[in-house]
């Protein structure tokens, strides 16, 4: 045992003198990668968003018993809380539409109303259950009306 714990040290310490060499190389391109970093951050934020969704999707067809309702409503409106600030530096490409960043403000009033409307649903559901928050999270859950006008298709 005490073998191989110095033996992942050393391997663990390697590791890290590995991954600085990595750094330094990676360094000179990074404003390239950067813009790569912003467009995956919101992505990773959207899917998030999709995963939750897909979750409470199976509840709401009554395949999956609704215990953990409340907790994909919480998930989905703290993806939806932080989504805003991803989009905030405008960097074209991934499958977002200029637009985006050409009606700003309306973008920002669409993503602050699902914002607000999925909270208010998760806060229904944890407070009252599941029956009373359904139309609510329905309602709240319109993702298809912003990637009409923002999303490539
Ligand atoms: C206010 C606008 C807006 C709302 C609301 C919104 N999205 Fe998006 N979504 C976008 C935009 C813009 C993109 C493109 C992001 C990019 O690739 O640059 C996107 C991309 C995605 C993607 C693709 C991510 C990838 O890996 O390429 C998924 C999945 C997604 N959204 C799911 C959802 C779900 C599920 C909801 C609702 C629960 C939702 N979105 C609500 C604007 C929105």
């Amino acid at each position: 045992m005490k073998r191989f714990a110095k033996l992942s040290f050393a391997k663990l310490t390697g590791g890290v003198a590995a991954m600085a060499m990595v750094a330094a190389f990676v360094l000179p391109t990074a404003a390239q990668a950067d813009d790569q970093d912003v467009i995956d951050y919101r992505q990773h934020i959207m899917k998030t968003m999709d995963e939750q969704t897909a979750a409470v999707g199976k509840i709401m067809s009554y395949a999956i018993p609704d215990d953990n309702f409340a907790s994909h409503l919480e998930a989905i409106a703290l993806a939806a809380q932080t989504s805003l600030s991803s989009f905030k530096e405008e960097v074209q490409g991934g499958e977002s539409l200029p637009a985006v960043w050409e009606n700003w403000a309306d973008f920002e009033e669409r993503m602050n109303k699902f914002s607000d409307g999925i909270t208010a649903a998760a806060k229904l559901a944890r407070e009252e259950g599941k029956d009373a928050a359904l139309n609510a999270a329905f309602a709240a859950l319109s993702c298809k009306q912003c990637h009409d006008d923002y999303r490539k298709k």
